[in-house]
Protein backbone atom coordinates (compact mmCIF):
# COMPACT_ATOMS: atom_id res chain seq x y z
CA UNK A 1 0.00 0.00 0.00
CA UNK A 2 2.90 2.40 0.63
CA UNK A 3 5.83 1.73 -1.23
CA UNK A 4 9.21 4.03 -0.73
CA UNK A 5 12.00 3.57 -3.99
CA UNK A 6 15.63 5.09 -3.82
CA UNK A 7 14.20 7.80 -1.33
CA UNK A 8 17.06 10.34 -0.43
CA UNK A 9 16.48 13.50 1.86
CA UNK A 10 18.04 15.46 4.35
CA UNK A 11 19.03 18.76 5.55
CA UNK A 12 20.80 21.22 3.45
CA UNK A 13 23.75 20.55 2.95
CA UNK A 14 23.53 17.24 4.97
CA UNK A 15 21.96 13.90 3.18
CA UNK A 16 20.52 11.29 5.63
CA UNK A 17 18.41 9.45 3.41
CA UNK A 18 20.67 7.11 1.01
CA UNK A 19 18.26 5.17 -1.31
CA UNK A 20 15.87 3.74 0.94
CA UNK A 21 13.59 0.92 -0.02
CA UNK A 22 10.13 -0.27 1.71
CA UNK A 23 6.96 -1.99 0.88
CA UNK A 24 4.53 -2.04 3.78
CA UNK A 25 1.65 -3.81 2.75
CA UNK A 26 -2.26 -3.05 3.64
CA UNK A 27 -3.63 -3.91 6.98
CA UNK A 28 0.12 -4.80 8.26
CA UNK A 29 2.33 -3.29 11.14
CA UNK A 30 5.69 -2.65 10.09
CA UNK A 31 8.25 -1.49 12.07
CA UNK A 32 11.20 0.46 11.11
CA UNK A 33 13.86 0.06 13.65
CA UNK A 34 17.81 1.38 14.03
CA UNK A 35 20.55 2.84 16.58
CA UNK A 36 20.33 6.93 17.34
CA UNK A 37 20.84 9.11 14.71
CA UNK A 38 20.12 6.84 11.58
CA UNK A 39 17.41 8.82 9.94
CA UNK A 40 14.21 7.12 10.78
CA UNK A 41 12.72 10.39 12.03
CA UNK A 42 14.08 11.47 8.85
CA UNK A 43 11.93 8.86 6.84
CA UNK A 44 9.12 9.69 8.29
CA UNK A 45 9.32 13.32 7.75
CA UNK A 46 9.84 12.75 4.04
CA UNK A 47 7.57 10.35 3.60
CA UNK A 48 4.34 12.75 5.14
CA UNK A 49 6.08 16.07 2.93
CA UNK A 50 7.74 17.43 6.05
CA UNK A 51 11.12 17.30 4.11
CA UNK A 52 11.25 17.48 0.30
CA UNK A 53 12.14 14.24 -1.92
CA UNK A 54 15.80 14.46 -3.41
CA UNK A 55 15.60 10.97 -5.16
CA UNK A 56 13.48 8.04 -5.74
CA UNK A 57 9.80 7.48 -5.07
CA UNK A 58 6.87 7.41 -2.88
CA UNK A 59 3.78 5.33 -4.05
CA UNK A 60 0.75 5.20 -1.72
CA UNK A 61 -2.24 3.51 -2.31
CA UNK A 62 -1.29 2.78 -6.12
CA UNK A 63 -0.42 7.21 -5.84
CA UNK A 64 2.41 8.66 -6.86
CA UNK A 65 2.91 11.20 -3.96
CA UNK A 66 6.52 11.75 -4.01
CA UNK A 67 6.19 15.73 -4.85
CA UNK A 68 2.81 16.44 -2.72
CA UNK A 69 2.72 19.00 -0.01
CA UNK A 70 2.23 17.54 3.53
CA UNK A 71 -1.19 19.30 4.00
CA UNK A 72 -2.60 16.74 0.32
CA UNK A 73 -0.50 13.88 1.24
CA UNK A 74 -2.64 13.91 4.45
CA UNK A 75 -5.82 14.17 2.51
CA UNK A 76 -4.93 10.82 0.91
CA UNK A 77 -5.12 9.07 4.15
CA UNK A 78 -1.35 9.40 5.94
CA UNK A 79 -1.84 10.14 10.08
CA UNK A 80 1.33 11.19 11.62
CA UNK A 81 1.94 11.37 15.50
CA UNK A 82 5.37 12.46 15.73
CA UNK A 83 7.79 11.55 18.49
CA UNK A 84 6.58 15.44 20.06
CA UNK A 85 3.38 13.96 19.70
CA UNK A 86 1.97 18.07 19.37
CA UNK A 87 -0.75 17.99 20.91
CA UNK A 88 -2.57 21.74 21.59
CA UNK A 89 -1.05 22.00 25.47
CA UNK A 90 -3.13 25.24 25.69
CA UNK A 91 -6.58 23.51 24.68
CA UNK A 92 -8.88 21.00 26.84
CA UNK A 93 -8.84 17.49 25.42
CA UNK A 94 -12.47 17.77 23.60
CA UNK A 95 -10.94 20.92 22.38
CA UNK A 96 -7.77 18.87 20.36
CA UNK A 97 -10.40 16.43 19.56
CA UNK A 98 -13.04 18.67 18.13
CA UNK A 99 -10.18 19.98 16.08
CA UNK A 100 -9.02 16.92 14.39
CA UNK A 101 -12.65 16.28 13.66
CA UNK A 102 -13.59 19.55 12.06
CA UNK A 103 -10.23 19.61 10.14
CA UNK A 104 -10.68 16.00 8.53
CA UNK A 105 -14.78 15.32 8.12
CA UNK A 106 -15.10 12.37 6.78
CA UNK A 107 -17.86 9.67 6.86
CA UNK A 108 -16.21 6.37 7.77
CA UNK A 109 -14.02 8.57 10.49
CA UNK A 110 -14.25 8.31 14.65
CA UNK A 111 -16.46 10.27 16.11
CA UNK A 112 -15.21 11.94 19.35
CA UNK A 113 -17.66 9.08 21.30
CA UNK A 114 -15.97 6.23 18.94
CA UNK A 115 -12.55 7.87 19.87
CA UNK A 116 -13.72 7.87 24.06
CA UNK A 117 -14.57 4.33 24.29
CA UNK A 118 -11.41 3.61 22.74
CA UNK A 119 -9.49 5.57 25.07
CA UNK A 120 -11.42 5.31 28.09
CA UNK A 121 -8.70 6.99 30.04
CA UNK A 122 -8.96 10.42 27.80
CA UNK A 123 -12.59 10.54 28.95
CA UNK A 124 -11.86 11.37 32.61
CA UNK A 125 -9.92 14.30 31.23
CA UNK A 126 -11.87 16.12 28.77
CA UNK A 127 -11.77 19.20 30.49
CA UNK A 128 -8.40 18.95 31.26
CA UNK A 129 -5.82 21.25 29.20
CA UNK A 130 -3.40 19.55 26.87
CA UNK A 131 -0.51 20.35 28.96
CA UNK A 132 -1.98 18.57 32.32
CA UNK A 133 -1.99 15.39 30.79
CA UNK A 134 0.66 12.91 31.91
CA UNK A 135 3.12 11.52 28.79
CA UNK A 136 0.91 8.40 28.09
CA UNK A 137 -2.43 10.26 28.27
CA UNK A 138 -0.59 13.05 25.74
CA UNK A 139 0.73 9.78 23.39
CA UNK A 140 -3.24 8.79 23.41
CA UNK A 141 -4.94 11.81 22.83
CA UNK A 142 -2.00 12.18 19.88
CA UNK A 143 -3.24 8.74 18.56
CA UNK A 144 -7.16 9.76 19.13
CA UNK A 145 -6.91 12.76 17.13
CA UNK A 146 -4.89 10.72 14.45
CA UNK A 147 -7.68 7.83 14.16
CA UNK A 148 -10.37 11.08 14.30
CA UNK A 149 -8.52 12.11 11.02
CA UNK A 150 -9.63 8.41 9.27
CA UNK A 151 -6.34 7.52 7.96
CA UNK A 152 -5.60 4.75 5.75
CA UNK A 153 -2.20 4.38 7.66
CA UNK A 154 -0.97 5.55 11.11
CA UNK A 155 2.54 6.79 11.23
CA UNK A 156 4.43 6.56 14.81
CA UNK A 157 7.80 8.50 15.96
CA UNK A 158 8.52 6.28 19.19
CA UNK A 159 5.09 6.12 20.73
CA UNK A 160 6.68 4.23 24.19
CA UNK A 161 9.48 7.46 24.81
CA UNK A 162 9.56 8.20 28.22
CA UNK A 163 6.89 6.18 29.21
CA UNK A 164 6.39 3.90 32.38
CA UNK A 165 6.51 0.37 31.49
CA UNK A 166 2.55 -0.11 32.28
CA UNK A 167 1.70 2.88 30.37
CA UNK A 168 3.83 1.36 27.60
CA UNK A 169 1.65 -2.10 28.34
CA UNK A 170 -1.41 -0.32 27.61
CA UNK A 171 -0.31 1.64 24.42
CA UNK A 172 0.71 -1.42 23.51
CA UNK A 173 -2.31 -3.30 24.15
CA UNK A 174 -4.35 -0.13 21.82
CA UNK A 175 -2.29 -0.53 19.06
CA UNK A 176 -2.68 -4.42 18.96
CA UNK A 177 -6.74 -3.73 18.72
CA UNK A 178 -5.62 -1.49 16.12
CA UNK A 179 -4.41 -3.80 14.52
CA UNK A 180 -6.84 -6.45 15.07
CA UNK A 181 -9.39 -3.72 13.26
CA UNK A 182 -7.07 -3.89 10.41
CA UNK A 183 -5.18 -0.78 10.48
CA UNK A 184 -2.01 -0.49 8.67
CA UNK A 185 0.69 1.14 10.97
CA UNK A 186 4.24 2.30 10.23
CA UNK A 187 6.04 2.36 13.35
CA UNK A 188 9.63 3.77 14.70
CA UNK A 189 10.63 2.34 18.52
CA UNK A 190 14.02 2.16 20.68
CA UNK A 191 12.08 -0.73 22.17
CA UNK A 192 12.72 -3.98 20.80
CA UNK A 193 10.14 -5.86 22.50
CA UNK A 194 7.65 -3.53 22.21
CA UNK A 195 7.99 -3.72 18.41
CA UNK A 196 8.32 -7.36 17.93
CA UNK A 197 5.11 -8.16 19.52
CA UNK A 198 2.64 -5.87 17.41
CA UNK A 199 4.72 -5.90 13.86
CA UNK A 200 4.18 -7.96 10.99
CA UNK A 201 7.49 -6.84 9.41
CA UNK A 202 10.72 -5.07 10.13
CA UNK A 203 13.21 -3.09 8.33
CA UNK A 204 16.39 -2.06 9.66
CA UNK A 205 18.17 1.17 9.25
CA UNK A 206 21.38 2.22 9.43
CA UNK A 207 23.57 5.40 7.89
CA UNK A 208 20.20 6.04 6.02
CA UNK A 209 19.92 2.88 4.19
CA UNK A 210 17.72 -0.31 4.96
CA UNK A 211 20.11 -3.23 6.12
CA UNK A 212 18.15 -5.92 6.82
CA UNK A 213 14.10 -6.64 6.16
CA UNK A 214 12.47 -9.74 7.29
CA UNK A 215 9.48 -10.57 10.00
CA UNK A 216 9.43 -10.09 13.32
CA UNK A 217 9.97 -13.96 13.67
CA UNK A 218 13.07 -13.91 11.73
CA UNK A 219 14.22 -11.17 13.38
CA UNK A 220 13.37 -12.35 16.83
CA UNK A 221 15.89 -15.48 16.60
CA UNK A 222 18.51 -13.15 14.43
CA UNK A 223 20.57 -12.33 16.98
CA UNK A 224 23.54 -11.11 15.05
CA UNK A 225 21.35 -9.31 13.48
CA UNK A 226 19.83 -7.44 16.42
CA UNK A 227 23.45 -7.06 17.75
CA UNK A 228 25.14 -5.81 15.01
CA UNK A 229 22.25 -3.07 13.84
CA UNK A 230 20.63 -2.54 16.84
CA UNK A 231 23.29 -3.10 19.74
CA UNK A 232 21.40 -4.96 21.75
N1 LIG B 1 16.49 19.53 11.60
C1 LIG B 1 17.69 18.96 11.34
N2 LIG B 1 18.68 19.66 10.76
C2 LIG B 1 19.89 19.09 10.48
N3 LIG B 1 20.19 17.81 10.76
C3 LIG B 1 19.24 17.06 11.35
C4 LIG B 1 17.94 17.59 11.68
N4 LIG B 1 17.22 16.61 12.26
C5 LIG B 1 18.02 15.53 12.29
N5 LIG B 1 19.24 15.80 11.75
C6 LIG B 1 20.35 14.84 11.60
O1 LIG B 1 19.94 13.80 10.72
C7 LIG B 1 20.43 12.54 11.19
C8 LIG B 1 19.27 11.59 11.36
O2 LIG B 1 18.41 12.07 12.37
P1 LIG B 1 17.02 11.40 12.71
O3 LIG B 1 16.34 12.28 13.69
O4 LIG B 1 16.31 11.06 11.47
O5 LIG B 1 17.49 10.03 13.41
P2 LIG B 1 16.66 8.95 14.21
O6 LIG B 1 17.02 7.64 13.63
O7 LIG B 1 15.24 9.33 14.25
O8 LIG B 1 17.32 9.04 15.65
P3 LIG B 1 16.67 8.90 17.12
O9 LIG B 1 16.66 7.45 17.40
O10 LIG B 1 17.64 9.62 18.00
O11 LIG B 1 15.30 9.52 17.11
C9 LIG B 1 21.20 12.82 12.46
O12 LIG B 1 22.54 12.89 12.16
C10 LIG B 1 20.68 14.15 12.90
O13 LIG B 1 21.66 14.87 13.61
MG1 LIG C 1 13.95 9.84 15.76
Amino acid sequence: MLKVSSLESGYGETQVLHGVDMDIRKGSVHALLGRNGVGKSTMLKTLIGQLPVRRGRITFQETDITALPSYAIARHGMAYVPETRDIFGALTVRENLQLASRLAPSEGAWSMQDTLAFFPNLEKRLNNGGHQLSGGEQQMLAIGRALMTDPNILILDEPTEGLAPIIIQQIFEKLLALKARGMTILLVEQNLHFALGLADDISLMSRGEIVWHGTSETLAHDTAAQSRWLGV
